[in-house]
């Protein structure tokens, strides 16, 4: 063994060795339908107003750490309730590993649940917190096992359980009396995190149960939304619970140029509001579509992606990369996605390419 590798063995942890890094791949020259973008970019007239707002931005000094004005566009511009103030995050991916961080301790090993398939950053943000993950599979259709749910929160007493509303990468929307079951069973011994990323399509939200829970965290992104670029997630709780949380969240986490950015776009929101409408009205199209092809089993999406189970996923997969259209193949991701791939709603045109490219790996596999 060389020397580096005798250092990496000596300090690096055995199961972060054990991993591979989280790939993106490179989507220069591809239709680009893997990754939940909003495929719309703002209209000319707001992006030259932004970029004189973005120009004048004080990139010599940190962000003022309150983040009070960002916070009051977010709070009033996003649906927070009266009364309960925002925890902003480099994405929300950053607000994730806050949670497991804030719960997760080398003394007392905490457990962090979600129903399975979801979304991969629960189980590895608790990895890498160093909690226990425990993955609870759902029932056929990608409703919540409750029976299963509830005797596993009875025997891990999970600080944490996450949960996607709707989930990604299945779509659909949880039962509420679910989810408050979920809530009264985790009680004083545990938080529910709502994480509502496709919100903006699904338009269904626990943010005004905020009152009737005090162990319920709502996080959200503006990812979604129009503005993944930026890395702009956010999260409310009881504030109690919220302070907590505020000293595990790393000084500045969020930059200037993010900053300017979203407390300008936030006041142009309808815009953005109005491109989740059209995906929505694209997202019906498609499904019907994808439904109307042999061999295609579509499931039902409140986001603004769509899943399906095809007969061979990888070879579908490998066509449509030949074609240049870039979707997720889901089938290594659980059991019980077998030959199930995922493709984000775009625009009309994009999601024509995808349906042609699509009907040829059909007609070929
Ligand atoms: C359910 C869910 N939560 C959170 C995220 C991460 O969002 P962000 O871009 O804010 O980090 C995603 C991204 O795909 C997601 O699917």
């Amino acid at each position: 063994m060389s020397s580096i590798d005798n250092l990496i063995a000596n300090v690096i942890r055995e199961d972060i060795r054990a991993i591979g890094a989280y790939v993106v791949p490179d989507a220069s020259g591809y239709i680009k339908l893997d990754a939940m973008e909003n495929p719309y970019e703002l209209p000319r007239e707001l992006r030259e107003e932004l970029g004189q707002r973005l120009a004048e931005a004080v990139l010599n000094r940190y962000p003022t750490g309150s983040y009070a004005t960002l916070k009051e566009q977010v709070i009033g511009k996003l649906g927070i309730p009266a009364g309960y103030d925002v925890m902003l995050g480099n994405g929300s991916d950053e607000l994730i590993q806050i949670v497991a961080t804030t719960v997760a301790n080398q003394k007392r090993r905490a457990t962090i649940l979600a129903p399975v398939p979801a979304f991969v950053m629960y189980a590895r943000s608790a990895q890498f917190a160093g909690a226990d993950f425990v993955g609870v599979p759902l029932q056929k259709d990608f409703s919540l096992d409750m029976d299963a749910m509830l005797k596993a929160i009875a025997l891990h007493q999970p600080a944490v359980v996450f949960l996607a509303y709707p989930n990604n990468p299945t779509g659909n929307l949880f039962a509420t009396e679910d989810i408050e079951a979920i809530l009264q069973a985790q009680g004083e011994h545990g938080l529910v995190v709502v994480d509502e990323a496709y919100q903006p399509f699904a338009r269904e939200t626990f943010m005004d149960r905020l009152g009737d829970f005090e162990n319920l965290v709502v996080m959200r992104t503006v990812s979604k939304l129009g503005l993944a670029g930026i890395r702009l997630g956010y999260m409310t709780a009881a504030p109690q619970l919220l302070a907590e949380f505020e000293k595990v969240r790393p000084p500045y986490n969020v930059n200037v140029l993010t900053q300017v950015a979203a407390e300008f776009v936030l006041d142009h929101v309808e815009v953005l509001d109005a491109q989740a409408a059209s995906i929505n009205d694209e997202r019906a199209r498609l499904a019907a579509e994808l439904a109307a092809l042999p061999g295609v089993e579509v499931f039902p999406s409140a986001a603004n992606f769509i899943s399906m189970r095809v007969p061979d996923a990888a070879a579908v997969c490998a066509k449509l990369f030949e074609a240049k259209v870039l979707i997720r193949n889901l089938s290594k991701m659980h059991g019980s996605l077998a030959n199930c791939i995922r493709v984000t709603v775009s625009t009309p045109e994009e999601n024509s390419a995808f349906l042609n490219a699509l009907k040829a790996a059909l007609a070929q596999a």
